[in-house]
Parts: structure tokens; C-alpha cells; sequence
């Protein structure tokens, strides 16, 4: 059954499936454009994400936001998400349970939206996606693998880049490697490439 983007919002306004519906402002559903070739997705909304009802708008959505922009990413080009639309409260990380109920509207998401390419900010996503509670996001991240027709990269979560800034090259590498992916499959164009620099004239002409 198709389901419009507007009656998907209607249904995750008013859903009350689990127990973050309680506390939480606002339902963050995502940003960028509702159809995008890429899909990026995080956690669950901190208390900016819930003030604002915006996901990625605090200090960590800064980072992620530099990144895109470093790589040439444009509103048009992505959609971004998170494994929970309701805040935790405390920034706790969200349970199974609390995961595993949402998934059901990410699902719905993800077909509306219609990437290509998904990247997974982060150990709760890879957990959400894979099943897989034990890997080790060091071992994982920096690798596309292919499930259900999807090119999934899972990546670190930029809070946690926050809070290991050695690591930061990482994450640069891999939103590259998004851009890259992207160009591949024929998603996004090339960017130009910087103009030659002038060469000097030679002497006496
Ligand atoms: N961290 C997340 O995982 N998602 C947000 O929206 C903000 C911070």
C-alpha cells in the first residue's frame, strides 16, 4: 500500500507507541528533501532536535552539516533520519524495544524517501539495520555493503567524533566516500574540478 508523505507525518505526529511519546516536544521526522538519493541515519533527537523538531541541529548536526557542505552536498541530495523520532530522555541511548517500535515508521520513511545509498551515523543504526550488537563501529566503518537493493555505509556518529577529535579524519573519509558512491551510481555529478593555475608567461613575450 502507498502511503503519502503526509499522512506519514500525520501518523508519526500522533504516534504513541512507546514511552518517549511522553516526554518528548516534538516528533523529529527528518531534513533535507523528502525524496533523496541518499539517506543519512542517526540516533534519536537530542534536546535541540526536540526543541526545534529538526534532526542534526545541535552541535553534532553542526559537524555532520560541515561535512556535507565540505563535499558539496545539497539539501536535494539527502534525507536525514534517526532509529527514534522522540527524544530519550537524558540523551540515553534508545532501547531495543523503543528501536525496534520506531523501525516500523523508518521503514515507511525510507520508502517514501527512496535512496540509493544509506549511511549509518553510528552503532545504534548499524545494530537497527544488521542485527549485529556486537561489531566493533572501528572495524565496520569506512565499508558499503549491499542489503535489499540499499548501498549501506555504516560511519561514526558525529557526537562521537565530538568527543574524539583524533578520529575526525575518519568521518571526513567517509562522507567522501559517500560523494564518491554517489558519482558511481550516477546520483550526483562530478564536482568541477579547481581551474589550472595560470602559468607564467614566458620571459620576454
Ligand atoms: N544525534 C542523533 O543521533 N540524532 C540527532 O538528530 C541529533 C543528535
Amino acid at each position: 500500500m502507498k502511503i503519502s508523505w503526509n499522512d506519514f507525518v500525520e501518523e508519526c505526529r500522533n504516534c504513541q507507541a512507546c514511552p518517549l511519546s511522553k516526554t518528548r516536544k516534538n516528533v523529529v521526522i527528518y531534513r533535507g528533501s523528502v525524496v533523496a538519493p541518499i539517506m543519512f541515519v542517526g540516533e534519536g533527537p537530542g534536546a535541540n532536535e526536540d526543541e526545534q523538531g529538526l534532526p542534526f541541529v545541535g552541535q553534532a548536526g553542526q559537524l555532520l552539516q560541515l561535512l556535507l557542505d565540505a563535499q558539496g552536498f545539497s539539501m536535494e541530495d539527502f534525507h536525514i533520519a534517526n532509529v527514534v523520532k522522540c527524544r530519550p530522555p537524558e540523551n540515553r541511548v534508545p532501547t531495543e524495544a523503543e528501536a525496534k517500535t520506531c523501525k516500523v515508521l523508518l521503514g515507511k520513511q525510507i520508502l517514501i524517501s527512496k535512496p540509493k545509498i544509506i549511511v549509518l551515523l553510528g552503532k545504534t543504526a548499524y545494530t537497527l539495520f544488521t542485527g549485529d550488537k556486537m561489531a566493533k563501529m572501528t572495524e565496520i566503518r569506512g565499508k558499503f555493503f549491499e542489503k535489499n537493493g540499499y548501498y549501506i555505509l555504516p560511519t561514526f556518529h558525529p557526537a562521537y567524533i565530538l568527543r574524539n577529535n583524533n578520529e575526525r579524519i575518519k568521518l571526513w573519509k567517509d562522507i567522501a566516500l559517500v560523494r564518491e558512491k554517489a558519482e558511481e551510481l550516477g546520483l550526483m555529478k562530478p564536482l568541477p574540478s579547481a581551474p589550472d593555475m595560470p602559468t607564467a608567461r614566458p620571459s620576454g613575450k
